[in-house]
């Protein structure tokens, strides 16, 4: 047993996608979450950016003593998921692999679709690992850029939304028969994504599947949280509005108590020595 907390990163507010999922088949765990959303969008910066980025929001994490690192974020997990796991000594999960499998048990036809952000769908990782385990597939690529601006301003269900998915997503209707959500923000736009593409398209969340993994490791590594001691309460944290942070978490997850927290990133690492 470990009752220490589960830390989840995200460039903004879309890692609470996978967190409500946490929430529902794992829901004694405790969450700290950082959201990074005075930098948002992170899919369109140069690689570089990304990596120190992603390292600063694992270093406030480890500061956490968390025990365990969730890269809730495809962007970050198409980046840099190699290299941090590489050098942390708690596990770290990324999000990519998980939504890949799952898309591959859902397609019927091999046609599969994945968004993502610009640097994801660059990364070109979604087509990489689905041909490696089954390489008759073929797969349909699309960045989304605008989508994370629409998501982080709380705009899920503006028309400007509805607009945007149309647009965007109009060369991949009647293409494909399963499409990864290969972006954390895009399940929060998940049913007009749903209308465009048809109802009969699966829609496959990559940070929703990648719980499976999460409960996995846990059971592996023999650090799940006393079930005995459930949770008292989730700490989130932002860089950018708490307000805005909190509003769409209250919207988004099961009723749970939970604080959010405004914090600049840069000061708060200096503060601590490690
Ligand atoms: N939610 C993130 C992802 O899954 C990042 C979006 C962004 O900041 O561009 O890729």
């Amino acid at each position: 047993m470990d009752n220490r907390p589960i830390g989840f990163l995200d460039s903004g507010v879309g890692g609470l996608t996978v967190v409500r999922e946490l929430m529902r088949q794992l829901p004694h765990e405790q969450v700290v979450y950082i959201g990074d959303s005075a930098r948002a969008p992170y899919g369109p910066r140069p690689a570089e950016q990304i990596k120190t980025y992603t390292w600063e929001l694992v270093n406030f994490l480890r500061k956490q003593d968390v025990k365990m690192i969730v890269l809730a974020c495809n962007t970050a997990t198409a980046v840099v998921w190699e290299d941090i796991k590489s050098q942390l000594d708690i596990p770290v999960i990324g999000v990519i692999m998980p939504g890949a499998s799952a898309a591959i048990k859902a397609t019927r036809t091999g046609k599969i679709g994945i968004i993502g952000t610009p640097m994801t769908v660059q990364s070109d990782i979604y087509r990489e690992k689905i041909t490696s385990l089954a390489p008759q597939s073929q797969v349909e690529s699309l960045a989304c850029p605008a989508f994370v601006p629409i998501v982080e301003s709380n705009q899920m269900n503006s028309p400007l939304a509805k607009k945007a998915v149309y647009e965007t997503l109009a060369p991949l209707v009647g293409q494909v028969d399963t499409l990864i959500l290969g972006c954390t923000h895009y399940p929060l736009l998940r049913p007009i994504i749903q209308n465009v593409m048809g109802q009969e398209v699966a829609l496959v969340d990559s940070g929703a599947e990648s719980v499976r993994d999460i409960s996995v490791l846990l059971n592996y590594f023999g650090i799940n949280r006393d079930p005995r001691q459930p949770a008292q309460g989730h700490r989130f944290y932002t860089t950018g509005g708490a307000d805005s942070f909190a509003h769409i978490a209250g919207n988004w997850l099961p009723d749970v108590p939970f604080t959010v927290n405004h914090i600049d990133l840069v000061a708060s690492l200096d503060e601590v020595t490690v």
